[in-house]
This record gives structure tokens, C-alpha cells and sequence, in this order.
């Protein structure tokens, strides 16, 4: 330790618990990762209970207003805790913490730092300047970035995040992503393989791939693009699993398609946000696409891959929207048979060109809409389930089942699997008090099928 740590007040030295709130999209989970890491490198140990936390960090996310709004009760609900712990130190981080600066320290009085998505290689700096009285502010994208994928604290045993692509360019006019994350900027290839091959080493079976538009990833300053970053991953051996999130439908390539059909170790599952059916509201949105562009390119992924399960992200009510072009979104719906679809209500952000566009749709009537939506697509996602029943599916483990004895896994396509343990499988492990362990596959049976999950039994296995 250096000479600082004499200057340090005794108690601080004793600061040894830290929890870390994670909300919104896979980056963050994967900063989530990050910072836990390098606190622990600090010599902080985590726990699960804000109340035990010398140090608690909130990674925001801002993409629709009300998980804003809760950051602040959050926060609130923290520094309520200082009164008994008056060392605790809270930080906000992630996207509201990009978004808001200074303004969170105002209106958080018991705040102590803040720490942007492009800053979070500095959670260290930020804990040392609190220290010495500072309340920081570190927000901005600095132009070198720091991976430092080796002190990465992946909170999964068998699924590694890998980051290819930061920050996003695409200003869609409703999205703040560009903002709080910063302009894209992709990583090179050598350095994401030497991420990959050190996952594989430690036992991780399953790689993801993350970017706001993964599929827009380009060797920088080289000719490569997600087409051959894609062949390089699946062709690294000992990843049994890869998936990447999210593609953008206009950078989908059909050397990229190709390569999705190509590889078995590719899931077989793929997010693809279109946001909506209607050529007009698409065109507000700035998505650069047409519904019948995005039918084409789900129909050639379909064929490539049979089976392949796809999901998609939709708004509604956005700014213009009328009945007509709702049911248009209905239609794509109905056509396309989704496997899953986060769909939410448009929710005007500050700094974006929507709410300028004018035409704004009631809430009542947008929420009427989603639910409509909603009970659309319940029986499509039931109904593509109920064709896996007496199917046999590889899963794999991912923890323990809501009921005892129960255990939790996803296909390959990423479906959710509640089912019971093979007993042979499980006292094949050495003891029959030792579940299956997560990151294991296994294989299993569908007998139910729901509009969420799947229910299904062990195959009695063959010698
Ligand atoms: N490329 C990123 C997009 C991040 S935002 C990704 O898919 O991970 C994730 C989703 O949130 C978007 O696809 C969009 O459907 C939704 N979203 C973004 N901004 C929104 C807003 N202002 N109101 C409602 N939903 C929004
Ligand atoms: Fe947002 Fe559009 Fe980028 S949804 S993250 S601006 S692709």
C-alpha cells in the first residue's frame, strides 16, 4: 500500500463491504462486472445486503423515464442508511449518472460521487477523491479506453460477457443510449479473441457478445467486419455456446446471415429490435429500415437457420402514431411469430428529437394499445412453445427452480426451462445431495408448454 494510506482515517481502512445495484441492459451488467472487480482488487468484499455496505454503487439506466425516476427513490432509500453507518458511501453510476452530472449531486445532498458509463475504469479514482473530501463528478467519454478484461468479476460461472462495440451512433429519436454511452467505438479483434480464449480457459462455455449495434462492429482501421469477428468467435475452440446482443435489422449483412447458418455453436436465438410495423413511424423513429426490409431479413434468417427463435423490442405510442399504424405493428406481430417481445410505451427523453416531433399519442390510449399488444402476442409465444412439447432439448443449467428440488435452465434458443434433475445425473456428480450445477448441460423432455417458460423431465439416460 503507499504512503497515502497513513493519511487515511482509521475507519475508512476498516471500509471492507461493497453491493452493487445493477438495472437496465446487458452493458451494464457487464460495468456491474467491472466495477465489482475492481473493487474487489481493492480488497472489498460484496454482500447482498445494503444495510452491511460500507460502499454501495447504484448502475442507473435511463432509457425510459420512470426507471429514472425510481434511481432517486433508490438513492433516497440509501442515504437513509448513513444515519446509522455515517462512513457509507454511495455512488451513482451508469446512465442517469451520465446524464445528470452535477444536478445528482444537488439533488442528492448525501450523494458522494458520480461515475459515467465511459468512466467506470475509474471507480478507483472516484473512491480516492471521496476520501479526501472531493464529492466527484466523472462523466464523458474519454478518448483511450480501458478493458481490462482480466479483473472482470463475471458473475456467471459458465456465461461471459465480452464487449465488442461501445457506445452507439445511430440517434434513433427517441433513444438517450447515444448520450449516456457515448459515440460507438469498436474493439480490435486480436484483443476480443485473447477475451474469448481467456474465458474459455476459466471454464466458460457460453460467450456473449455485447454492443448497443454488436452487428456494426468493424476491425478499426482494418476491412474485417461482424461477419468475420462472428466466424472468429464460433471457430474458437471450446465456446460451446455463443449469442450476440442486439443487432441492428439495417446493418444485417448476408455474409452475416450466412454465418449465423454456418455454425452450430451459434444459438439459435436472435434479438433484433424493429420497434414497429408502420413505414411511416419507422421513418420518424429514424431507423433507417421499412417494415418490408425487416420481413425480408426475417424471413432469410428463418430459412438459414430453421427453428431459429426470434425476439424483438417494440414502442408504442410513439409521437404520430396512429390506429392504423398500430395495427401494422399488430400485423408484423401476427406475421413474423416472434418467440419474445419487450414492448413498452414511448416515454419522451430529455435531449432527443421525438418530443419535438409533435403528435403525441395519450398515455391511457398508449398503454390501451400495449395491452392490446400484449394479448396478441401471448398466445403466438404459447402457441410456438406447445410445438416444443415431447421435443428434446439441451439446457443449460442456469440455477436453482422457484420450488425445491427444482432447477432453472435456457435452450439454446434461450427459452426458459423449470424442470427436475435427472437423479442418476445428480448422484453421478458424486453425491445425491449435489444438484447440478449451473453452467452444466444437460438434456431434458418438454412436457408443458406456457407463454414464458417450459416445464420438463430429465431423459432417462441411455448408459
Ligand atoms: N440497441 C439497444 C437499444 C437500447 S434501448 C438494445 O437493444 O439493447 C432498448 C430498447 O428500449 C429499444 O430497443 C427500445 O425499444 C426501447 N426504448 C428506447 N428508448 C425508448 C423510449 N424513449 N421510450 C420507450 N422505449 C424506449
Ligand atoms: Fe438507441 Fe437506436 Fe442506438 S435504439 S442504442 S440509438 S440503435
Amino acid at each position: 500500500m503507499s504512503t497515502a494510506a497513513n493519511t487515511r482515517e482509521p475507519e475508512r481502512t476498516a471500509a471492507r463491504r461493497f453491493f452493487v445495484e445493477t438495472w437496465g441492459c446487458q452493458m451494464n451488467e457487464r460495468d456491474s462486472q467491472r466495477l465489482t472487480g475492481a473493487l474487489m482488487e481493492e480488497g472489498l468484499l460484496p454482500t447482498r445486503e445494503p444495510a452491511e455496505a460500507d460502499v454501495i454503487l447504484l448502475n442507473s439506466c435511463s432509457v425510459r423515464e420512470k426507471a429514472e425516476q425510481k434511481v432517486y427513490s433508490r438513492l433516497g432509500r440509501y442515504r437513509r442508511l448513513k444515519s446509522d453507518r455515517p462512513g457509507l458511501v454511495i455512488g451513482l453510476c451508469g446512465c442517469v449518472a451520465q446524464e445528470a452530472g452535477e444536478r445528482a449531486l444537488s439533488r442528492v445532498p448525501d450523494l458522494d460521487f458520480v461515475l459515467g458509463p465511459g468512466r467506470v475504469a475509474e471507480i478507483r479514482e472516484a473512491l480516492e477523491r471521496r476520501r479526501k473530501g472531493e464529492r466527484p463528478v466523472l462523466t464523458g467519454f474519454p478518448a483511450e479506453r480501458d478493458y481490462a478484461f482480466d479483473s472482470i468479476s463475471r458473475e456467471s460461472s459458465f456465461k461471459g460477457m465480452v464487449t465488442i462495440v461501445e457506445g452507439c451512433d445511430k440517434n434513433c429519436t427517441f433513444c438517450i443510449v447515444p448520450q449516456t454511452r457515448g459515440p460507438e467505438r469498436s474493439r480490435g479483434m486480436a484483443e476480443i479473441l485473447d477475451e474469448v480464449r481467456h474465458l474459455v480457459d476459466f471454464g466458460f462455455s457460453e460467450i456473449e457478445l455485447l454492443g448497443q449495434t454488436v452487428n456494426h462492429w468493424r476491425q478499426p482501421g482494418g476491412e474485417e467486419d461482424f461477419a468475420d469477428l462472428l466466424n472468429a468467435v464460433a471457430r474458437t475452440p471450446g465456446v460451446a455456446r455463443l449469442r450476440f446482443v442486439t443487432s441492428y435489422p439495417r446493418d444485417f449483412t448476408d455474409r452475416m446471415v450466412e454465418q449465423f447458418g454456418r455454425h452450430p455453436n451459434i444459438c439459435p436465438a436472435l434479438h433484433l429490435p424493429v420497434q414497429s410495423g408502420s413505414d411511416p413511424v419507422l421513418q420518424r423513429m429514424g431507423r433507417g429500415y421499412s417494415a418490408d426490409a425487416y420481413r425480408e431479413l426475417a424471413r432469410r434468417l428463418k430459412a438459414t437457420r430453421p427453428g431459429v427463435a426470434l425476439s424483438t423490442d417494440i414502442i408504442v405510442g410513439f409521437p404520430g402514431e396512429t390506429e392504423e399504424d398500430f395495427a401494422l405493428t399488430l400485423q408484423l406481430l401476427e406475421e413474423l411469430e416472434f418467440a419474445q417481445v419487450f414492448a413498452f410505451t414511448y416515454s419522451p427523453r430529455p435531449g432527443t428529437a421525438a418530443p419535438r416531433l409533435g403528435g403525441d399519442v395519450e398515455p391511457e390510449e398508449a398503454a390501451e394499445r400495449l395491452q392490446r399488444l400484449f394479448a396478441l402476442q401471448e398466445p403466438i409465444q404459447r402457441r410456438l412453445n406447445e410445438a416444443l412439447v415431447g421435443e428434446h432439448v439441451e439446457v443449460v443449467v442456469t440455477g436453482l427452480g422457484k420450488r425445491p428440488g427444482m432447477l432453472t435452465g435456457r435452450t439454446s434458443c434461450h427459452r426458459v426451462v423449470h424442470f427436475e434433475p435427472d437423479p442418476s445425473l445428480v448422484s453421478g456428480l458424486g453425491s445425491s445431495t449435489v444438484p447440478l450445477k449451473a453452467g452444466r448441460l444437460t438434456s431434458v423432455v418438454v412436457r408443458q408448454a406456457y407463454a414464458h417458460s417450459l416445464l420438463a423431465e430429465p431423459i432417462a439416460r441411455v448408459a
